[in-house]
């Protein structure tokens, strides 16, 4: 489906012909002064250059033929040769119907060129915790995995394991330091290789630091480890066996962080895995004459005439007759490029911007020994975060922060504002003012018993109730038991409801009577959950309710804002990490999206539940307006973003359409809207933001819940 942007770019193109200019003179882009035009064309100026005529003169040739199309309402001419251009109410009411009703892609469009693309992210390093580096490659990547998947293209991603390099024999030494009487160490083994791993995520994490400090300023330790290395390159069956341990035991520990982070793969391969390939490959480089010896290392020459920059040697095998990080990935892309995928056409490593000269240097190998042509291979570079100090991120220790804790802190600051324990007070506050009522029925200072229990759960009923009429709740939604209570006609006083709530609660244990009451709770919109005492009466239930209130909310909510503050900065530069404005729900960031989009929904559950149904749009109104043309920029917005493997520019487009809704949402009633055609377009118009705003967060790897 065309947007209208490519529809009008098609026009002026034509017009341009017609006059004999080039067509791609006809571009044509979103005004950047809404008040004076909805689109504009800015050819006029650079086709006059070239075919020595005026500006103006061209410009407005071009808007009088533009002005017979009917979707166009005006085309002037301004200032040295602009052509701004109006369309009319009726093509943009169609368009939304389109985007509506374009179940599949929410306006967007499909890529042009479709590829097979192999993405290359992640690269973690088997028993080195990741840092906070690897989460803009794990988050770049997945994004563009799923853009592109989107938008059409066969992609295969791969997360490339770091697991052949010199901390595979820190690992092993260490580990033989430890437990020298382990099977894996016995000069004789061959297998077979038992299930059980000799070693838990924790001992990774404890032999590798351990190692790696001895080795620092021992050259002796050192030696050992390269010699384990060497002996595990070599293929010695003890030292394999132990490595496919540290693999699948680092792996089931990555996985963790990454699912937190909604990245998958759909390879989990590292550089071990094309070992077999190395000698070949090898071989292939000095056939073709390419390799060539140098101090006892086999290097070959990649630099050219033309560079700028000086372009050291590739290192095929160094003096020790070790393979390295250029050879593994040398030996990766004829792995995927002609065993695994032979009809790849495209290869994307998403990977710090700091190993640019690696990735150059390797493609141009790949190319020189006729793996690929490197125009193929594309290093899809990103800076670094920052601390704000506007270096790398450290820890206060100074050390670098693992992502694991990077992802605890963002939930913590997450929960801080959904829930948090004010220190002086002891009481336990709820995000957002809704508190009051709620804090007035609570006084749960006797031992949680079944009777008070009940007490808290008629509380909440009733504060419930007496809320119902003044705040959004919609009290039909929740659960029967409660819903019956509601409707009780008896239910006047507390005793009643406690009376029949001691029916309900009859053959239930206290914690199931807990668990009623935290999900009855958990029903209604978070913010209604008032402020507690941290009496011990109410501690279970708190207990039990800041474990639902993370994992339903404070998760989402925190994957939403590490992703959408790495996601908005364009890809190359560094930016400073900010934990206060990350979460904020303010501004430009991952929990006002989520908060945007949520109300959309609970506005449309409103509106249903009181029969209002979307209908047809009719648009008329300038924030109307305004929303379409937003919404008509989905569809370029994910190309520009694959094009130029820019998640920024898709983040732009998600932001600017919520702002354009709360636009329209402030300026226009919706389900509040007395005439019930306008209604219906407006509910319709929400619906079909609501969509293309599911459709891009879930492109930047980000899910919409139902209630916030
Ligand atoms: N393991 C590497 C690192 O931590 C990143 C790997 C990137 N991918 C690649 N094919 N080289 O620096």
């Amino acid at each position: 489906m065309a947007s209208l942007t490519k529809d009008l770019t098609a026009a002026a193109s034509a017009a341009f012909s017609a006059i004999g200019l080039e067509a791609r003179w006809g571009d044509v882009r979103r005004s950047d002064k809404p008040d004076l035009a909805d689109f504009q064309c800015d050819g006029a100026m650079g086709a006059a250059k070239s075919a020595g005529r005026n500006p103006r003169e061209i410009a407005s040739e071009i808007a009088e033929v533009l002005k017979a199309y009917p979707a166009v309402l005006s085309a002037e001419v301004a200032g040295p040769g602009f052509i701004n251009l109006r369309v009319s109410d009726a093509v943009l009411s169609a368009r939304a119907a389109d985007i509506l009703a374009d179940k599949d892609m929410a306006g967007g469009e499909p890529a042009p060129d479709p590829q097979v693309t192999v993405i290359d992210f992640g690269g973690p390093n088997v028993a080195k915790p990741m840092h906070v580096g690897h989460l803009r490659s794990a988050v770049i990547g997945d994004t563009l995995q799923r853009l592109l998947k989107f938008l059409g293209d066969t992609v295969t991603s791969d997360t490339h394991l770091g697991d052949w390099g010199l901390q595979m024999g820190h690992l092993v030494t260490e580990l033989y330091d430890e437990q020298p009487d382990l099977i894996y160490f016995d000069e004789s083994y061959t297998g077979p290789y038992p299930d059980e791993p000799p070693v838990t995520i924790e001992d990774l994490g404890r032999l590798y630091p351990a190692a790696s400090n001895k080795a620092k300023d021992d050259p002796a330790r050192n030696q050992r480890s390269q010699n384990a290395v060497a002996e595990l390159q070599a293929g010695r069956p003890g030292y394999r066996a132990l490595l496919k341990h540290f693999i699948n035991v680092s792996v089931a520990a990555l996985k963790v962080d990454y699912a937190f982070l909604n990245v998958s793969f759909d390879l989990w391969k590292g550089e071990s895995d094309v070992d077999h390939l190395i000698p070949g490959l090898i071989e292939r480089f000095c056939k073709a004459g390419l390799a060539e010896e140098s101090q006892g290392a086999l290097i070959v020459h990649v630099a050219r005439e033309s560079d700028k920059k000086e372009m050291p040697p590739v290192m095929l095998l160094n003096s020790r007759g070790g393979t390295g990080y250029h050879t593994t990935d040398l030996a990766t892309i004829e792995d995927r490029m002609m065993h695994m995928h032979p009809t790849a056409e495209r290869m994307l490593y998403v990977v710090d911007q700091r190993q640019a000269l690696h990735f150059e240097q390797v493609f141009r190998a790949a190319e020189l020994v006729g793996l690929i042509d490197e125009g193929h291979l594309e290093h899809i570079g990103f800076g670094t975060v920052n601390g704000p100090d506007g270096k790398p991120f450290k820890t206060r220790e100074g050390g670098v922060l693992r992502l694991a804790d990077l992802i605890l802190i963002t939930t913590e600051a997450v929960k801080e504002k959904l829930f948090r324990e004010d220190a002086s007070t002891g009481e336990f506050i709820v995000h957002d003012g809704l508190t009051r009522a709620i804090q007035e029925h609570f006084s749960l200072n006797r031992k949680l018993g079944r009777r008070s229990l009940a007490k808290l759960y008629v509380n909440l009923m009733m504060t419930f109730r007496s809320m119902r009429m003044k705040d959004e709740w919609n009290v039909r939604k929740t659960s029967t038991s409660f819903n019956n209570i509601i409707r009780k006609s008896t239910l006047k006083s507390e005793a009643n409801a406690m009376h029949y709530f001691y029916g309900l609660a009859i053959d239930k244990t206290k914690s199931q009577l807990i668990d009623t009451i935290v999900g009855h709770l958990l029903k209604f919109n978070f913010r209604a959950l008032g402020v507690f005492d941290s009496s011990r009466s109410s501690s279970i239930i708190l207990r039990r309710l800041q474990e639902y209130i993370e994992e339903l909310y404070a998760r989402p909510i925190a994957v939403a804002a590490l992703r959408f503050a790495d996601l908005q900065n364009t890809r190359t530069t560094n930016y400073v990490f900010d934990i206060e404005r990350f979460t904020s729900f303010e501004g430009k960031t991952g929990p006002y999206l989520l908060y945007a989009a949520v109300r959309i929904k609970s506005l449309l559950r409103r509106a249903e539940a009181d029969g209002n149904a979307p209908g047809e749009i009719v648009v008329g109104h300038d924030a109307e307006r305004a929303l379409v043309l937003a919404l008509d920029g989905f569809g370029a917005a994910l190309l520009g973003a694959r094009e130029k493997r820019m998640p920024h520019i898709l983040c732009e487009h998600v932001f600017g359409l919520s702002q354009a809704f709360s636009g329209f949402y402030g300026a226009l009633p919706i389900a509040n809207e007395s005439d019930p055609a306008l209604r219906a377009s407006r509910l319709a118009l929400a619906t079909a933001v609501l969509r293309q705003l599911e459709v891009g967060l879930g492109i930047l790897g980000i899910d919409v819940p139902e209630r916030m």
